[in-house]
């Protein structure tokens, strides 16, 4: 008999009791907690032919962009592709194959194809989305969601995640007001949907509503923190307004707390404590030593050159601590890395090898430098994925440089524009009284 997952689409090989492993899965990766991966393997240990628990597999390994997820990642797509016998199930192993190859675009657009043919495939959606943050792609993330939007109904299982990430789709558009709806709505049918919480969190970010987003995050952390693999980067996104309010003893007090409490070796989560380790640098605060453990933790990093956002993040950490090796290993891990012809070529060549440098000369002082390289690459940042709030660090590092560099008029014009943006921001005030007073008294 032919089983069916409970959005009606067909799951080749699988027993009726293996669905229920995939289905257990599928409901905890759509709120990111647990362990999907130890559901999806009860599912193939219960039927070794069930081709979407493969492919499950194969994605839950490739979405963390960990060097060491290659690996089981082929093993899992093997099998999927000897199982897969409808053109929903080739066509997830069609894109696992290609984001094998580092080529996320064709798999962002195979995924949209078999999401199109299948909008109840909530997974496809789902690696879809993700696929759309790995490569920066603001409109799909939001067009994703809305092509299939219209088929599903408030009492299908997962249409908080639907609505989650629409919300984030919305708010990497620019659309805050609808994205912030959308999200709330998504957290009220379901608590636990951190990518919800998350949206919001964004759009409170955006709009620079720092004490709603303090609310927001710590009405309910049970909720999204709970058995959460997510929960770092909501801890970070709420140390995030703490920031702008200048609270440091607030921010590092999360910092040693809950965003790196746990000593995670994860690439995502490690890429948040360099992202805040940095604002802080970049703002002149003291962390302490709290860069010599994290720049361990990179090393293992250091020459993977698997994709161009971990290797800046790296990078930080290692100019940080003036670890002139393992900075040397990274730019030679981008320079085999843009000699492929993959998609990382493209996200390292046009963002992450000119970040990178500009990083390394941001540590050796030569903050002229650091503009020149920076220029150029502000505009197309998005290209090697993230979201805007994380890709404001280039901003915020260019601004520092221009500063400590004597460019007073850049300064100025770039503290006036961010200002503009987000003039609720006390950060984005200092910055811009700061850049004014001193091109006046030069
Ligand atoms: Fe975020």
């Amino acid at each position: 008999m032919l089983i069916r997952d409970t959005h009606g689409n067909a799951l080749t090989g699988a027993s009726a009791a293996a669905r229920e492993h995939y289905e257990a899965a599928l409901d905890l990766l759509r709120v990111y907690r647990n362990d999907p991966l130890a559901k999806a393997d009860a599912a193939i240990a219960d039927s070794p032919g069930f081709a979407m628990a493969h492919a499950l597999k194969a994605w839950l390994f490739l979405l963390g962009t960990e060097p060491g997820g290659f690996e089981p990642a082929r093993a899992a797509h093997a099998a999927a592709k000897a199982a897969a016998a409808t053109a929903r199930e080739q066509g997830h192993v069609a894109a696992i194959g290609q984001v094998i190859e580092n080529r996320w675009w064709d798999a962002s657009r195979t995924l949209a194809q078999v999401a199109i043919d299948n909008p109840h495939d909530a997974l496809a959606l789902q690696v879809g989305h993700q696929v759309d943050f790995f490569t920066g792609n603001a409109r799909l993330l939001r067009d994703r969601i809305a092509r299939a939007l219209p088929e599903w109904s408030p009492g299908m299982p997962g249409y908080h995640a639907l609505l989650g990430m629409h919300a984030f789709g919305l708010e990497e558009c620019g659309d805050y007001a609808r994205a912030e709806r959308q999200g709330r709505r998504a957290v009220e049918l379901d608590a636990r949907d951190s990518w919800a919480q998350h949206a919001v969190a964004h759009v409170l970010e955006m709009q620079g509503r720092q004490a709603d987003g303090i609310a927001w995050m710590r009405a309910a952390p049970d909720d999204w923190t709970r058995d959460s693999f997510f929960a770092v980067h909501n801890w970070w996104h709420l140390a995030l307004y703490h920031l702008d309010l200048g609270e440091i003893d607030e921010v590092l007090k999360l910092y040693d707390g809950p965003i790196n409490g746990g000593r995670s070796a994860v690439a995502l989560e490690l890429i948040d404590h360099s992202a805040m380790l940095w604002r802080l640098m970049l703002r002149g605060v003291d962390v302490g030593d709290r860069w010599r453990p994290l720049a361990d933790q990179w090393a293992a990093f250091a020459s993977a050159g698997n994709y161009a956002f971990n290797d800046a993040h790296a990078m930080m950490a290692f100019v940080a601590t003036g670890r002139t090796a393992q900075m040397v290993e990274v730019l030679e891990a981008q320079e085999r890395a843009m000699a492929r012809d993959d998609d990382n070529a493209m996200f390292t060549r046009d963002v992450g090898r000119p970040l990178s440098l500009a990083l390394k000369a941001f540590g050796d002082g030569d903050h002229k430098r650091v503009v020149c390289l920076l220029r150029p690459v502000i505009g197309v940042a998005s290209r090697f994925g993230g979201s805007h709030a994380q890709r404001d660090l280039l901003d915020l590092t260019m601004i520092e440089a221009a500063q400590r560099g004597g460019d007073t008029a850049l300064a100025r014009a770039l503290t006036a524009e961010r200002r503009e943006v987000k003039p609720s921001s006390p950060h984005n005030r200092a910055l811009f009284d700061r850049a004014r007073a001193v091109a006046r008294a030069a």
